[in-house]
């Protein structure tokens, strides 16, 4: 007798409706190259969240540049040691100072059949929404097909969406950028099952500042960031969760490093300097780790994650 597995449904499932475990999810390829996005325009100009309400016109620029120089230089190397395949970078335009957390315009993916795809956002603030079109340039001139989102919910792409390791299967983080209504619609242009994921405190308003899995196993999260039903999804989802210090999450943004599933089935990890709690999870499962300073992007809510996007 053969006994095939019965496909879970692409749906946005709430944590009462979820009966199965990312194992019963169809397996996945991860993207192997990285697209950047230049800084010349960025600053903080308004209270969007919490970081930047203490540091409206306090971005260093120079600094600025400097840092995302260094994070630039890293994905090289990882590029030469073939750990990635490519970096692309999308130039910022002038008047859009956010332009350069390209994690939030868009979430690409691909079929079934491995074709590429990508939704795009509808972000929440004005001062954001028509970086969007700048993404989009991008993947039309690399051969994806676009989604566009056609309800008035709010998605703020890979920021608030987050996929598991290898698997078809993803995380949907709600409450403070993205709306919960959204998700239903997302899953069906991806055709893949979406696990909602309660936001409940402003520090960690996108998902990608709370929630970083390491592995198809496990995952780092911080202290407060979900409602105990979403907690126990991530729990029920992840053999190990690792609860990193609040001031590492916030101050340091931890959580907001860059896992790099590698190509080739190598790994590499980079995350923000001086989180040594976060840094030692991430030797113990062997990570080549690099450390990099983002502190002025931090001024503005972000940090090495929300700097790039991984594309197909
Ligand atoms: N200042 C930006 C905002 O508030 C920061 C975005 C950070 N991106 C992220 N993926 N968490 O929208």
């Amino acid at each position: 007798m053969t006994i095939t597995m019965t496909p879970i449904f692409a749906k946005a499932y709430p944590p009462e409706e979820v009966f199965f475990t990312a194992d019963d999810c169809e397996n996945r390829n991860e993207p192997t190259k990285v697209l950047l996005c230049t800084p010349e325009y960025f600053e903080v100009k308004e209270g969007n969240n919490v970081y930047m309400q203490n540091n409206i016109g306090r971005v260093n620029k120079e600094k600025a540049k400097e840092q995302w120089n260094h994070l630039h230089t890293l994905y090289l190397q990882l590029k030469s040691a073939e750990i990635i395949e490519d970096v692309f970078v999308v130039d910022g335009a002038e008047d859009f100072e956010d332009m350069v957390f390209c994690a939030n315009q868009s979430f690409p993916w691909t079929t079934w059949g491995g074709e590429k795809i990508v939704v795009m956002s509808n972000m929440k603030h004005e001062s954001r929404q028509n970086e969007v079109v700048y993404f989009e340039d991008f993947y039309k001139d690399h051969g994806y097909k676009i989604f566009n989102i056609q309800s008035r919910y709010h998605f703020e792409g890979m920021g608030d969406m987050v996929p598991h390791p290898a698997k078809r299967l993803l995380y949907g983080g709600y409450g403070l950028r993205t709306d919960k209504q959204v998700y239903d619609e997302i899953s069906r242009m991806l055709d893949t099952p979406i696990l909602l994921l309660e936001l409940i405190n402003e520090n960690f308003y996108h998902l990608d500042t709370c929630f970083l899995p390491l592995n198809a196993n496990e995952v780092i999260i911080a202290p407060g960031a979900f409602s105990d039903e979403s907690l126990v999804i991530i729990k029920k989802m992840f053999e190990a969760v690792y609860e990193i210090p609040f001031h590492e999450a916030t101050d340091g943004f931890a959580c907001n490093a860059h896992i790099v599933y590698g190509h080739k089935s190598k790994s590499a990890a980079i995350i923000q300097k001086n989180n040594p709690v976060t840094l030692n999870i991430l030797q113990q499962n062997s990570f080549k780790v690099l450390e990099t300073d983002t502190s002025e992007f931090i001024k503005s809510g972000g940090s090495v994650f929300c700097m790039k996007m991984m594309v197909y």
